[in-house]
């Protein structure tokens, strides 16, 4: 679907002093992007290019992060109907439908925004679509007021309204689809003599209804209503969100055990047939292929997984791990800046950062490659089919090459060759009957009796 004639202009100019950050609100993260590029997204999603995000005089963070989208500064905040005409210049040539958005309202699904632009081309003409909800506590969102035959008549602010329309059902989500033709015409009879002194965009109803326009009501389900405006909120709508993705993976061919336990980012890719365990966590830029397994406890980021290579349970794949097919990554192992190729088993207690590690190379438990001198980052190249013996340290840079060995305990600083040995090792000296004579000396200089040897006391 295309709507090459549909613009968005989303809201994004309040203060977010709830927040209590440094961070403009409408940029923290949910699922790691910021709350705004959801909403630009969803908005792209059903075909809408044009965006104009109004912003407040220090919105420079905001305009950078949503560029290529449009900016317009609302110089003061005086209203929602205020912010929308600051982007009247930004549409000066624009005849089509303009969706009015609020950047802390990022939940809101590309159906219901078809759904209202639908609505605008119902037999009616609506000038006005607004998105109603029910919520299940209404507290101070403004009301809803209906004709008989459902229309739309005005909606009122909550601190202006009678008790009587106080107990309306029908709440607006502040979302509105608006004849582009239209709008700017009925912004410019929005007063501010109301309880708050605001330019209420909400007043462009009963103005449009005084123009003899007509006007209506699309329902929408109030948790993809849900506004943020403190971290509590925030909390709330990153499990909205979380479900959403969880929902997503399994609807595309992934298993979930846990899937209440399994944390994506908005970009995570999983393919078919991949199964994810309890408890892993998925950070911003993970591609899992189809077939690949991440057991419990696992977290990623940045990182690509090969079909069929299994990950943990417990291990971390850091920016830059691009594991191979078949390969495997067991407990307490962390990769970064590291390819893994085909079949390379590094399954315990190991890291591994900038290098490479061959096809079908073992690395044994404990291996570390040293890679930073306190200055730079050097590279360790590990071939195809080389054997690293348990607890060996890889002094970067350094190669092993192909086939090579290195014995348990080494520490490496010169390169290997292809099918070399290296141990690296002080001589092992064994004194035939020296742990008996230690003991004998120990006894009498502190004067305790002969212990058996357990070797279990503290
Ligand atoms: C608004 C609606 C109310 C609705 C509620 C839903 C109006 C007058 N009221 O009230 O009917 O039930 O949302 O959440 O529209 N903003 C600006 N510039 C401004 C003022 C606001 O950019 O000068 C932005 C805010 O950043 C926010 C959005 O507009 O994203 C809504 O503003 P807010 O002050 O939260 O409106 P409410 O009083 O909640
Ligand atoms: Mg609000």
């Amino acid at each position: 679907m295309t709507h090459d004639q549909v613009a968005a202009v989303v809201l994004a100019a309040g203060k977010g002093t709830r927040m209590k950050s440094a961070l403009p609100k409408v940029l923290h993260p949910l699922a790691n992007r910021p709350m705004i590029l959801h909403l630009l997204e969803t908005v792209r999603g059903i075909g809408v290019e044009r965006a104009v995000v109004v912003v407040s005089p220090d919105g420079g963070q905001v305009a950078d992060a949503v560029a290529p989208a449009a900016t317009a500064i609302q110089h003061e905040a005086l209203g929602t109907g205020h912010a929308v005409s600051a982007a009247r210049e930004a549409l000066a040539d624009f005849e089509g439908d303009v969706l009015v958005l609020y950047g802390d309202t990022p939940l809101i699904s590309a159906e219901t925004l078809t759904a209202m632009l639908a609505k605008r081309q119902s037999p009616a003409r609506p000038a006005v679509v607004v998105l109603g909800m029910r919520p299940v506590a209404a507290n101070e969102y403004g009301r809803l007021v209906t004709a008989a035959d459902g229309s739309l008549e005005a909606i009122v602010e909550w601190r202006d309204a009678t008790p009587a329309q106080r107990a309306l059902p029908l709440c607006n989500s502040g979302v509105m689809a608006i004849d582009g033709k239209a709008l700017f015409g009925l912004l410019d009879r929005v007063g501010n003599a109301n309880a708050k002194g605001e330019y209420y965009l909400t007043d462009i109803v009963a103005i449009a209804r005084a123009d003899g326009l007509s006007c209506a009501v699309v329902e929408g389900d109030e948790a993809e209503l849900l506004g943020v405006n403190s971290r509590i909120d925030l909390a709330a709508a990153e499990a909205v969100l979380q479900n959403r993705l969880r929902e997503q993976a399994m609807r595309d061919g992934a298993t979930l055990t846990a899937p209440e336990t399994v944390f994506f980012s908005a970009d995570t890719r999983l393919g078919k047939d991949v199964t994810v365990g309890p408890n892993v966590v998925f950070g911003p830029r993970v591609v899992v292929e189809d077939g690949a397994e991440i057991r419990a406890f696992s977290h990623l980021e940045g990182a690509k997984v090969a079909s069929g290579a299994v990950i943990g349970p417990f291990a971390r794949l850091r920016p830059g791990a691009d594991i191979g097919q078949d390969a495997h990554i067991g407990n307490f192992v962390e990769v970064k800046k590291a390819t893994v190729e085909q079949g390379a088993k590094i399954n315990h207690l190991t890291y591994i950062g900038d290098a490479r590690i061959g096809a079908g190379a073992n690395i044994g438990a404990g291996t570390i490659t040293c890679n930073y001198d306190g200055f730079e980052k050097h590279f360790t190249d590990v071939g195809a089919g080389a054997f690293i013996g348990s607890n060996s340290s890889l002094v970067a840079p350094v190669k092993i090459g192909d086939g090579a060995i290195v014995g348990a305990g080494s520490t490496v600083t010169h390169d290997v060759p292809a099918d070399g040995l290296t141990v690296v090792r002080g001589d092992e000296k064994t004194v035939e009957g020296g742990g008996r004579r230690f003991r004998a000396r120990r006894q009498l200089a502190t004067g305790q009796g002969a212990r058996r040897r357990t070797g279990s006391e503290g």
